[in-house]
């Protein structure tokens, strides 16, 4: 077998790259190593930004993003009962929309479908070879048999736990990490949201998140102890614990019902530098993990697509390899950009168990220093909606 680009991973960084490549006729074969139920089942976060709503229209695949999705043109900081709005909209001149990664995925699944693109589905055994030649290839196990495939660029867009960025040579890549001491505890319901925008909060008893995937369907967070599992919260825990850390009139709003989802998830900052070696171009959450606090995880990814699809364009539409020879500097250079902003509001708003009094005030400080200063929440708001491309 034999492509232009080899991607690897069919998360939404692989197809939203397999997307803009055949629409500009470079051929693509997506490798992905989970099921296609599997791939559609995975609930994640759901807030677009500008730049992402923009993107996924410039790749054909937003009608139903246009219909469904929530334009948001603000959202709530809550700090021990006090509600702060930060007003998007009048701040940044931007708004941020709400419409799941899941059904992102799907659009996109769909898009690949409507144009009959290969995505082979339960490979195995998949490594990467000759990344650091001009002839790299893949090979894998799929349907009991194995391949190989030739191709001119591997695009690793394999998530967290693939194999590409274990693919670069040790000594010719480096890592940064931070692991934050909790994790989220999400939970989604078929009820109305609690409030119509998002809602922060920070509590005594640790971070709490009123989020939502329509105006039908609410997504909760609440911090848990690292530690924690899932089986030791009932919905009607859940629920207890959202309302006591929620402002009153916020918790009077959050209607109850039995959960569709909940799972924990730990916290962490993960960077790992360069984001190309030879020719493999890492993008997504390969080379960098964001915690959720500021809903940047899918939203980096699809930044970082903007830079690998704009570089892979220039060297075939015009035979140039300056987009290719500077990809990984331009996507860093937003990538730290909102992991320093993910960093920043993880620490704005949660519990930390290891810290003390101290650290306590300057929390408060600062949410003083936000809900007075227009320059402080301009700065929030700008990183919120999305830096630009
Ligand atoms: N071979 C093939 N595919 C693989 C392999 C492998 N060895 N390892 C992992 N994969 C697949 C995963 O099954 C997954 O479908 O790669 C895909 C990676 O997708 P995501 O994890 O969704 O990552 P990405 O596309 O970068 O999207 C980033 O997802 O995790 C969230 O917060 C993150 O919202 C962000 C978004
Ligand atoms: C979500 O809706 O799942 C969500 C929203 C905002 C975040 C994180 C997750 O910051």
């Amino acid at each position: 077998m034999r492509t232009q680009v080899a991607i690897i991973g069919a998360g939404p960084a692989g197809l939203l790259l397999g997307q803009l490549l055949s629409r500009a006729g470079i051929d693509n074969v997506i490798l992905e190593k989970r099921s296609l139920d599997y791939v559609l089942s995975r609930i994640r976060a759901g807030v677009l930004e500008q730049g992402t709503v923009e993107m996924l229209h410039e790749a054909g695949v937003a009608k139903r993003l246009a219909q469904e999705g929530l334009v948001h043109d603000g959202f709530a900081l809550a700090f021990r009962g006090t509600l702060h709005r930060i007003d998007l909209k009048q701040l940044s001149d931007k708004t941020v929309t709400i419409y799941g990664q899941t059904e992102v995925t799907r659009d996109l699944v769909e898009a690949r479908q409507a144009l009959s693109r290969p995505t082979i589905y339960e490979t195995d055994d998949l490594a990467l070879h000759g990344i650091d030649t001009d002839s790299p290839y893949v090979s894998f196990r799929a349907n009991g048999q194995r391949h190989e495939l030739r191709c001119d660029f591997i695009a690793g867009c394999d998530g967290s736990h693939g194999i590409s960025r274990h693919s670069v040579p040790t000594g010719a890549s480096r890592s940064y990490e931070r692991t934050y001491p909790f994790s989220w505890l999400g939970l989604l319901v078929d009820r109305p949201p609690a409030s119509h925008e998002l809602v922060y909060a920070n509590h005594d008893r640790g971070f709490a998140l009123c989020s939502m995937r329509s105006t039908q369907r609410s997504r909760y967070y609440i911090q848990v102890p690292t530690e924690d599992r899932v089986e030791n919260w009932s919905d009607d825990k859940f629920f207890d614990e959202l309302r006591r850390r929620l402002p009153a009139d916020v918790a009077d709003g959050v209607t109850t019902g039995p959960s569709l989802e909940k799972s924990v998830a730990p916290l962490r900052s993960f960077v790992a530098e360069p984001m190309r070696f030879g020719r493999l171009f890492l993008a997504g959450d390969a080379a960098h993990i964001v915690p959720p606090t500021g809903a940047k995880g899918l939203n980096l990814a699809v930044s970082d697509v903007h830079y690998l699809f704009d570089a892979l364009h220039r060297h075939y539409r015009d035979n140039s390899d300056a987009g290719l020879a500077t990809y990984s500097a331009r996507a860093l250079a937003r990538v730290w950009k909102a992991v320093r902003f993910s960093w920043w509001m993880t620490g704005l708003l949660h519990h930390f168990p290891d810290r003390d009094g101290f650290d306590w005030r300057i929390q408060q400080a600062e949410f003083d220093y936000l809900a007075h200063s227009r320059a402080a929440s301009t700065a929030l708001a700008e990183n919120y909606a999305g830096l630009p491309y």
